[in-house]
């Protein structure tokens, strides 16, 4: 069985973390080995920088090179062993975070990114990106009833407004790799979609 790479995007509070269990499960019932997984993070550097850059102030190419270095050593220790040992990797984010947050967040250019994309991953894409996309004032709301926020969620209206116009962007980009689901939606709503998305790629 070859290996599948699925992973999750969206604004803080967009819902995503809600279907993490969800899927994973949905691949088990059918027999497959899951590894879950989350970025920045994933590996015990990872984990460390992960802990750096979600709560220490840092230049905007800082926090990019950052969150490419953990990107670097999860693809290098988890990604692509389990693709190649035939498993379903579920990543909370990747690559797309990247363009979003310090792209569309931040300002950096993209061309700056897309050095740093082919550097560690060479032609390594997902197979699949499933983009919870919801109204900044709904993701915004439900962060209000959250614990302690980190660095990016404690951001202003409008860093969030344009997260979510890059991540719609890039799903335009590449319609065959991203589905956009509304994640303002009800949970049981939002899953028959994604039941639907997953069998027809079984
Ligand atoms: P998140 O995935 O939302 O975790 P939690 O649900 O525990 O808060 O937190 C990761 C944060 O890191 C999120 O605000 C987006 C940010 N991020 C980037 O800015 N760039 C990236 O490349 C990645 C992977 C994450």
């Amino acid at each position: 069985m070859s290996g599948l790479f699925l992973t999750l995007e969206g604004v803080d509070g967009a819902g995503k973390s809600s279907h993490l269990d969800w899927l994973a499960g949905w691949f088990r019932e059918r027999g497959r080995v899951v590894h879950q997984t989350r970025e920045p993070g994933g590996t015990p550097v990872g984990e460390s920088l992960r802990g750096i850059v979600l709560h220490q102030a840092m230049a905007a190419e800082t926090e990019a090179l950052v969150m490419f270095a953990a990107r670097c050593e999860h693809l290098d220790r988890v990604i692509r062993p389990a693709l190649a040992a035939g498993e379903v990797v579920i990543s909370d984010r990747f690559t797309d975070a990247s363009f979003a947050y310090q792209c569309g967040g931040r300002g950096l250019p993209e061309a700056r990114l897309e050095v740093l994309e082919n550097w560690v991953q060479g032609d390594l894409q997902p197979d699949l990106t499933l983009l919870f996309d919801v109204p900044t004032e709904i993701a915004a709301a439900r962060l209000a009833n959250a614990r302690e926020l980190d660095r990016f969620e404690r951001e202003q209206s409008e860093f969030h407004a344009r997260v979510r116009a890059a991540y719609l962007r890039r799903a335009g980009m590449h319609p065959r790799r991203i589905r956009v689901i509304d994640g303002s939606r009800s949970i049981a709503a939002v899953r028959v979609q994604l039941a639907g998305i997953l069998e027809k790629l079984a």
